[in-house]
């Protein structure tokens, strides 16, 4: 029944021309991270219809509640970027067994003001990625907790905690390990189709 529903809204989407665009969180502000060639590689693995962007986190100060009446313009600026999409894609590192404070500091953004939560109701997905073989378990899973408390439906299979990343990619940044290509190209196919259902239910039918 499930699967029903989704191809005929995805056949719906295909023939309406639709393109599905995910805001892409980035946990990571480092050069050479390798959550960001992670993000790289999933835009170019993602369905035709489905358009990742990275919507930039290190430029936003410190959440203040102070300067919810007015609030820094990089603050207005990245909840208009995140409210513009129709769906969010976490990619994240693992910070001593959680969530690094860059990334928790725009979730808390994007939160406010209270009632006004560009999070809310938008499908979403969580990739860790570690060069440690537990692939940033932790962090997916805490991650997770905020997500359940921002009713963002985050899709549960398939999970994608990519580890022993360190030798994933080659000098240029390309992903060279043909499993982790396999496994998430099913995972951006199975999060596509996570969209699909979930904005349909979510979004109020005047927004469409
Ligand atoms: C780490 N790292 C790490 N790795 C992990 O698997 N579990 C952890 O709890 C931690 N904790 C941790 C804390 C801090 C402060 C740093 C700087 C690093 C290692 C981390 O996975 C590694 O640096 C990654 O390369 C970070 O991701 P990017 O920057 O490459 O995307």
């Amino acid at each position: 029944m499930v699967e029903h529903l989704r191809s005929a809204l995805a056949r719906e989407r295909g023939s309406m021309n639709e393109v599905t665009t995910v805001a892409v969180l980035v946990g990571s502000l480092r050069k050479d991270s390798l959550n960001r060639k992670m993000a790289h590689a999933l835009a170019s693995l993602a369905p035709m219809d489905c358009k990742l962007a990275i919507v930039e986190i290190g430029q936003l100060s410190l959440y203040n509640q102070d300067l919810d009446a007015d609030p820094p313009p990089e603050w207005v600026a990245f909840r208009h970027a995140v409210k513009a999409t129709d769906a969010l894609l976490f990619v994240t590192p693992e910070y001593n067994r959680s969530v690094p404070g860059v990334l928790k500091n725009a979730i808390d953004i994007g939160s406010r003001p209270y009632g006004q939560s560009v999070w809310d109701g938008k499908p979403g997905a969580v990739v860790s990625v570690s060069p440690s073989l537990l692939g940033g378990f932790g962090a997916n899973h805490h991650l997770r907790q905020s997500l359940v408390f921002l009713n963002v439906p985050t899709m549960q299979q398939p999970e994608a905690y990519i580890g022993g990343a360190g030798s994933s990619f080659d000098a240029d940044g390309k992903l060279i390990n043909d499993k982790t290509r396999e496994l998430l190209t099913a995972f951006m196919a199975a999060f596509s189709s996570w969209i699909d259902v979930h904005r349909t239910t979510t979004k109020p039918p005047s927004s469409k």
